[in-house]
């Protein structure tokens, strides 16, 4: 008896404790935004959550309005539905609202790298140094070099060259861009090491291709990833793959390179410096990898798609690539040297712009999460105001709320390439809500210090590859009745979004 009543208290204070962390005591306190556990303790909402987000994100805004708190596996999640007020998160202090207390958390689940203190100020000074300015002319001419070696290498060369090739058109682009970018990025093979240059040209065709194959297969397996979901099997497959990842991209492998950017190649002398291990600068190698080329082959994909669907939007754009080459007083002819596409050719390219603007708006949704880091009080763009708490996520779905919102983007599922024209010709940036002009009209970069660093770079890539695909080649479905694919919602809140399925089109030489 005298044992049994200790036993019974510890039991029974174990058992709240689990409810607690389960979150079943959890209630929305005065002056916090309504609050929706779910059904299912510690899950709560998480299954509806991952079918479907853009969906779930709309039946809470119908239910709760502009602001609410949802349970996701064991974590609440106070999602933001009023663009009017995303000012206030993406310029609030990081005392209150931090983006790198939750990255550091992603990074280790995600890829195994664990950050270094002041990692963030680290990766912004060398942004700045290499993603602007003339380190992203050297970067775009590297770009332009890589894109005619894999796109270009067979032209002019013999066999009959009016012939249609046939291919998959989210394949063809992801593979391009992706290798391309890769390759402009952490170097090429050193033509020392294979005796000519055009020996080295060819192996990194060849190397880039292999590890695009591995990369799809973890890219595939990265929206269960994110959540937590993969089964043990899987969770082997992706620990085999991230090995390969970091074996290829290891430091010594890299400093056998030529041409690697002064980007990579600053990201990885900063760790070292600070005394990093070497086989966790071979992990970063594989984080940056990641985010400069999960994105931007997909969004390729649907901006090639979506001007081959709108044959005015075609014609449009290719009128101007061909002035722009004209222009730049090139001759280009079968046997002559591959059109040289500098940075400035691509600074003269308003329809192509607005047209990659207008995709991004359609295709890439990426979630903007910030922890909150103390009690605070959240003042919104109409007067109203909320208590959030610390411990919490605040999160924005631009989305939903901002890309596909009637209001905002009159006919908003609709591609139209001169959207962000004015009839002028010059950048259209005037768009409202409610009557008042919105500073965040799209956000397919994020905003705030989570902006992405890469996206001027990012935007010449998918600008080249599309331009040298409607200069050079000739371009059909092969089936004439195709359909834009719908989106695989799985991926809400990665970035850019995949098709559900491929599509099958064909490309010849135009001269
Ligand atoms: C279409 C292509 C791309 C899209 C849509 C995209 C989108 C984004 C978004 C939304 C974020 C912020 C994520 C967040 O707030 O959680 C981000 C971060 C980042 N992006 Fe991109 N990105 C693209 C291409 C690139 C490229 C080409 C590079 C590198 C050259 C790059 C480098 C980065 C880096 C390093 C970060 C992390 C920034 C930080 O931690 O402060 N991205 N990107």
């Amino acid at each position: 008896m005298g044992l049994l009543v200790p036993i019974l208290l510890a039991l029974l204070a174990s058992l709240f404790g689990g409810l607690y962390i389960l979150g079943v005591f959890r209630k929305q306190r005065p002056g916090e935004p309504p609050l929706d556990r779910g059904s299912i303790p510690w899950f709560g909402h998480v299954l509806e959550f991952r079918r479907d987000t853009a969906k779930f994100l709309e039946r809470m805004k119908q239910k709760h309005g502009d602001i609410f708190t949802v349970q996701l596996g064991g974590n609440y999640f106070t999602f933001l539905m009023d663009p009017s007020s995303f000012g206030a998160v993406v310029k609030e202090a990081r005392t209150k609202l931090d983006f790198n207390a939750y990255v550091r958390k992603q990074l280790i689940k995600v890829f195994g790298y664990t950050q270094i203190e002041n990692e963030s100020k680290f990766l912004h000074d060398s942004n700045n140094r290499h993603l602007k300015g003339d380190g992203l002319v050297l970067l775009t001419e590297s770009m332009m070099k890589n894109l005619q070696n894999l796109m270009l290498h067979s032209v002019g060369k013999g066999g009959d060259q009016k012939a249609w090739i046939e291919d998959g058109l989210f394949m063809y682009s992801y593979n391009i861009v992706f290798r391309a970018g890769y390759l402009s990025l952490f170097g090429n093979v050193s033509s020392r090491e294979a005796g000519s240059t055009e020996k080295s040209f060819e192996m990194d065709r060849i190397q880039s291709d292999e590890l695009f194959k591995e990369f799809r297969k973890y890219d595939q397996y990265f929206p269960k990833l994110n959540y937590g979901l993969l089964s043990p099997r899987e969770s082997i497959e992706v620990k085999k793959l991230l090995r390969l990842f970091w074996k290829t991209l290891s430091i010594p492998v890299l400093n056998n390179k030529d041409n690697p950017s002064s980007w990579v190649h600053e990201l990885q002398q900063t760790r070292e410096e600070l005394g990093m291990k070497e086989f966790m600068q071979d992990r970063y190698m594989f984080v940056i990898l990641w985010a400069s080329q999960g994105n931007t082959g997909p969004a390729t994909f649907w901006l090639l798609l979506y001007l081959m669907k709108n044959p005015e939007a075609m014609a449009a754009v290719r009128g101007e690539v061909d002035r722009v080459v004209k222009e730049s007083g090139q001759e280009v002819g079968l046997g002559g040297p591959k059109v040289n596409l500098t940075y400035d050719m691509l600074q003269k390219t308003p329809i192509l712009d607005s047209a990659l603007e207008e995709t991004l708006r359609l295709t890439v949704a990426p979630y903007l999460v910030r922890a909150v880091m103390e009690n605070m009080n959240f003042k919104m763009a109409d007067g109203r105001a909320y208590q959030i708490r610390q411990g919490d996520r605040l999160t924005l779905f631009p989305y939903t709320v901002v890309h596909i919102d009637s209001e905002i983007h009159p006919d908003p599922l609709s591609f139209k390439y001169d959207r962000f024209l004015n009839p002028d010709g010059s950048k259209k940036t005037d768009f409202y809500k409610n009557g008042k002009k919105l500073r965040y009209y799209t956000m397919p970069w994020g905003a705030g210090v989570s902006k992405c660093p890469g996206r001027f770079f990012a935007m010449n890539e998918m600008k080249q590859f599309v331009f040298f695909m409607v200069f050079y080649f000739d371009l059909e479905f092969k089936n004439p009745n195709e359909e834009i694919p719908d989106v695989d919602v799985k991926r809400w809140g990665i970035g850019a979004m995949q098709p559900t399925r491929d599509i099958g089109f064909r490309y010849r030489l135009r001269f």
